[in-house]
C-alpha cells in the first residue's frame, strides 16, 4: 500500500472511497462531501443509527458520486486527539475497502489533525493489512478480500505519514517473527534473523553462543536452555550515531523460542501460544531495525536472550541452585519460572554497557493477565520518571500500560531463599511483582530500569481494531514513541 499526502479536492477527486471520521454526535465533517453526496450519506447514518462509537464503521454506496463509497469510521467521544481511535478507524476502512474491492481510497481527517494523527493513520493502515499466510495454501480467490493499492491521506504531511509507516513496518516484522512456530524458530534461528536484519540495516551485531555464555559464567541461561536440542544463544546489536551520543540506553528482550515448562511442564491448554514467549525478543530485533532507519542521536543496544524450556535429559531441575552472571545464586523452585533466569543473565550482561536506561520487554507471568486483563501491561521499575515518561509514550501510541508497586519489602520476602540468594518463583499472589523484583536483583547499579510484562498482550485472540488473532507485536511503537522524546530531551 502507498500511503501519500495529498491536497486534492475530495468532491473531485475520482478514487473509490472516501474515509470520513466521526466523533460521536458531531455529523459536521459529512459537509466535505459537497450539496449531493453528504445528505444521503446522514440519511444513511441516521436511518442506520450510526453516531461515530468507538470502533464502528458505516459503509455507503454513493452510486451518482464521483467515488463509489464513502466509509464513516466512529471515533468515540474522545476529544478526537487521542490518536488511537484513528489508528483503529483507519484500521476498520482498510480492511472494509479491501472487501470490497476498493484500490484507492483517500482519508479526510480535518483540517484539526495533528501530524501525530496523521502518523497514526499510516500505522492503522498498514497494521490492520497485516496478515500471517505463508503457512496457508492459497485460499478461495473469491474469498480473499484484496490489499489497497493506494491510501491518499488528505492535508497530511509526508514526515508523519513516513514516520508511522515505519513504525507499522516495525511492529509488523515482530508480529512476522513471534507468528513463527517452534519448529522453525529456535534459538539459533532467530539469532540468524536477527543477523541478516542486523547486516541489511548497518546495526553491529555479536552472537554469543552457549560455549561463550558458559565461558562467561551465564549459568542461568544455559540451565534453562539445557533440555532442548537447540542450545540458547545471546544476541547484541549496537546502533552508534554518526556524531557523538547524546546519551546511551539499552532494550533488552525475553526470548523463549519455546516454552513447555520444562520439567515442571505445563498443562496441554497452557502450553498453547507459547511460541510467543519470544515476543520481547522480537520486539527488541524489530526496534533495532527501526533505529537504524530513524538515526536518533543516542547510542542504542538492543539484546536478546534466546532459549528453548524443554524437559529433555539435560533440563535444570527444581531444587537446583544456578550462578548467574553477576555471581547471585538462585535456587529453582519451579522450571516453568524460566524466563526471569534469562533474563537475569542478559540484564547482567547488559549492565555491563552501563546504559542510562534499560528497557526489558518479557512475556514473564499469567500474573500480570490475570492483574490487567489481556489488553494492558503491566510496568515496573526503578525510576518514577522513566515509568512516568513510559506511560505517556503509551497514552500516544494506544498501547496500554500501567504500573505495578516495587515497594513492598513484605512481599520481597517471597523470592528469599533458605539455600541461595533468590528464589525464582514467589508463589502465585503478587507473581508479577515478585518476578518483577527477581529481575531488579540483576540490574547493575545507578542505571534506570524499566520492566514490561508483556505476558497476555504479546498476542490477541480476536480481530480488534488493527489487530488480528495471533501476534501483536506489543511494545514496538511504545519504546520507539518514548526513545524519540528522549532523545530530545
Ligand atoms: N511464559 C510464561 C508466562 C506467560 C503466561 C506468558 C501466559 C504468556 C501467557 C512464563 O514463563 C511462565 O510460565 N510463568 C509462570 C510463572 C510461575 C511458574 C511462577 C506463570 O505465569 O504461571
Ligand atoms: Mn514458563
Ligand atoms: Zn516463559
Amino acid at each position: 500500500m502507498r500511503i501519500v499526502a495529498t491536497d486534492r479536492d475530495p468532491s473531485l477527486w475520482s478514487g473509490d472511497a472516501l474515509v470520513l471520521f466521526i466523533i460521536e454526535g458531531k455529523m459536521d465533517p459529512l459537509d466535505q462531501l459537497g450539496e449531493e453526496t453528504a445528505p444521503l450519506v446522514k440519511q444513511k447514518a441516521s436511518r442506520l443509527g450510526f453516531t461515530g462509537k468507538e470502533d464502528s464503521l458505516l459503509v455507503v454506496d454513493t452510486p451518482g458520486g464521483t467515488v463509489g463509497s464513502v466509509y464513516l469510521a466512529g471515533l468515540g467521544s474522545a476529544d478526537g486527539a487521542t490518536p488511537d481511535p484513528w489508528r483503529r478507524g483507519i484500521a476498520l476502512a482498510v480492511r472494509q475497502a479491501g472487501k470490497d474491492r476498493n484500490k484507492r481510497i483517500m482519508a479526510l481527517p480535518g483540517g484539526a489533525a495533528t501530524p501525530e494523527v496523521h502518523s497514526a493513520l499510516a500505522e492503522g493502515a498498514l497494521l490492520s493489512e497485516y496478515s500471517f499466510e505463508r503457512y496457508k495454501s492459497g485460499p478461495d480467490p473469491s474469498e480473499k478480500p484484496e490489499p489497497i493499492e493506494e491510501l491518499l491521506v488528505h492535508g497530511g504531511d509526508e514526515r508523519s505519514l513516513a514516520r508511522g509507516s515505519l513504525n507499522a513496518i516495525a511492529q509488523n516484522f515482530a508480529r512476522d517473527l513471534v507468528n513463527e512456530p517452534g519448529n522453525v524458530i529456535n534459538p539459533a534461528t532467530l539469532a540468524e534473523k536477527a543477523r541478516k536484519m542486523a547486516e541489511d540495516s548497518g546495526i553491529e551485531f555479536t552472537l554469543l553462543d552457549e560455549k561463550k555464555m558458559k565461558d562467561l559464567g551465564m549459568n542461568g541461561i544455559i540451565s534453562v536452555g539445557g533440555g532442548s536440542h537447540t542450545p540458547p544463544r545471546l544476541i547484541h546489536m549496537v546502533y552508534r550515531p554518526s556524531g557523538d551520543p547524546s546519551g546511551k540506553i539499552a532494550f533488552v528482550g525475553k526470548g523463549l523460542t519455546f516454552d513447555s515448562g520444562g520439567l515442571n511442564i505445563k498443562p496441554g491448554d497452557s502450553m498453547r501460544s507459547m511460541k510467543g514467549d519470544k515476543t520481547g525478543a522480537c520486539n527488541v530485533i524489530a526496534i533495532m531495525k527501526a533505529v537504524s532507519e530513524l538515526k536518533p542521536d543516542l547510542e542504542v543496544h538492543g539484546f536478546a536472550g534466546m532459549a528453548e524450556n524443554m524437559p529433555g535429559g539435560g533440563a535444570y531441575r527444581p531444587d537446583d541452585i544456578i550462578r548467574m552472571l553477576n555471581g547471585k545464586t538462585v535456587e529453582v523452585d519451579n522450571t516453568d519460572a524460566e524466563g526471569r533466569i534469562v533474563l537475569g543473565d542478559v540484564l547482567a550482561y547488559a549492565s555491563r554497557q552501563e546504559p542510562a536506561v534499560m528497557i526489558d520487554m518479557a512475556t514473564l507471568t499469567g500474573a500480570c493477565a490475570v492483574a490487567l486483563g489481556p489488553y494492558t501491561a503491566g510496568i515496573f521499575g526503578n525510576d518514577a520518571a522513566l515509568a512516568a515518561s513510559f506511560r505517556e509514550a503509551s497514552g500516544r501510541t494506544g498501547e496500554r500500560v500501567w504500573e505495578l508497586p516495587m515497594d513492598d519489602e513484605r512481599l520481597k520476602k517471597k523470592i528469599r531463599s533458605e539455600v541461595a540468594d533468590v528464589v525464582n518463583s514467589g508463589g502465585r499472589y503478587g507473581g508479577a511483582i515478585t518476578a518483577a523484583m527477581f529481575l531488579r536483583e540483576f540490574v547493575g547499579e545507578g542505571i534506570k530500569w524499566l520492566h514490561v510484562d508483556i505476558a497476555g498482550v504479546d498476542s490477541s485472540d480476536e480481530e480488534y481494531g488493527y489487530y488480528r488473532k495471533g501476534a501483536t507485536g506489543f511494545g514496538v511503537r511504545t519504546c520507539l514513541e518514548w526513545m524519540e522524546k528522549y532523545d530530545k530531551h
